[in-house]
């Protein structure tokens, strides 16, 4: 019998790999990295459709930078993965530390999958965002904010998180990724993690990713001028926030 703990995670007969299954694309899941994506991971994030708007990744970006960046994400996935089966028979839901699911698939016909992208929940780091007077703020006023915000307990209410994502080009503009966000957000985050508050950004200019976060609730609460060169350029940076506490609940969340 599947872990009930896995809730609302479904598993694969097949495969035994946990997944979650979007809200209105039901042909797109999100599951665990595999190391197999590292191919696809490295030709998406050299496509200017997409390296463009990310301050992250390297370009050229190389076998080295995506190996290293399966380590940084399988290994807390793994780790949720653990403490749910840990966890098998506690009576109720436990709260956890990351989301273990987060490399987005589209489901074919005949039961293979085909990498389309990933989404990344994570504490917020960017310290000149997160101190009040941050972008005056000296760095040990903002490593200051940063620990303290990495080293709340799980499911504290008070943890900033953040988003970052990105979709293979082929499948922008379908709706994908506001149908991720929502899917992430109201069937694991807030349930699963005890998310509550989220600060994310995007770069001017980048409208698809506003408005996936816009159509999720969040709200542009500043926009930063001159914030970095980034790919060549100069970028001012959009950020959006999003509160628990005055979002609407999708129909459909619990
Ligand atoms: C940003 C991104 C994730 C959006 O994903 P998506 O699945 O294409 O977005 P959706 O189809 O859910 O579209 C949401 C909205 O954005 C609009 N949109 C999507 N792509 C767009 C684009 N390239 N240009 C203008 N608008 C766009 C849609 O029309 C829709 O707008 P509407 O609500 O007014 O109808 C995707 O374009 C991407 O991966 N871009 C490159 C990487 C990136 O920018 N990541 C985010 C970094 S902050």
């Amino acid at each position: 019998m599947a872990n009930p703990q896995l809730h609302p995670l479904e598993v694969n007969p097949r495969t035994g790999e946990p997944f979650l299954r979007l809200r209105k694309h039901k042909n797109v899941i999100l599951t665990p990295p595999r190391s197999s994506d590292i191919p696809e991971n490295i030709r998406y994030l050299n496509d200017p459709h997409v390296n463009d708007m990310l301050s992250g990744p390297p370009v050229p970006y190389l076998l080295e930078h995506a190996e290293a960046w399966y380590k940084v994400i399988s290994t807390p996935s793994e780790e949720t993965l653990a403490a749910i089966e840990a966890a098998r028979d506690m009576p109720d839901l436990i709260t956890v530390r990351h989301c273990p699911v987060r490399v987005i698939r589209e489901v074919k016909e005949d039961g293979e999958d085909v990498f389309l992208g990933d989404i990344g929940l994570l504490r917020f780091d960017e310290g000149r965002l997160l101190a009040p007077d941050g972008l005056q703020a000296d760095d040990e006023q903002k490593a200051k904010y940063v620990n303290a915000n990495i080293e709340r307990p799980v499911g504290d209410p008070e943890i900033v998180w953040s988003i970052g994502d990105y979709l293979a080009p082929s499948h922008h503009g379908r709706g994908i990724m506001t149908d991720v966000l929502e899917t992430l957000l109201w069937d694991w985050a807030v349930p699963r993690m005890g998310v509550r508050r989220i600060c994310a950004s995007a770069f001017e200019g980048n409208h698809g990713s506003i408005r996936v976060f816009e159509r999720n609730g969040f709200t542009v609460t500043k926009t930063v001028e001159n914030w970095a060169v980034v790919k060549g350029r100069m970028r001012n940076l959009h950020v959006v926030e999003w509160d628990y506490s005055t979002a609407v609940p999708p129909s459909g969340s619990s």
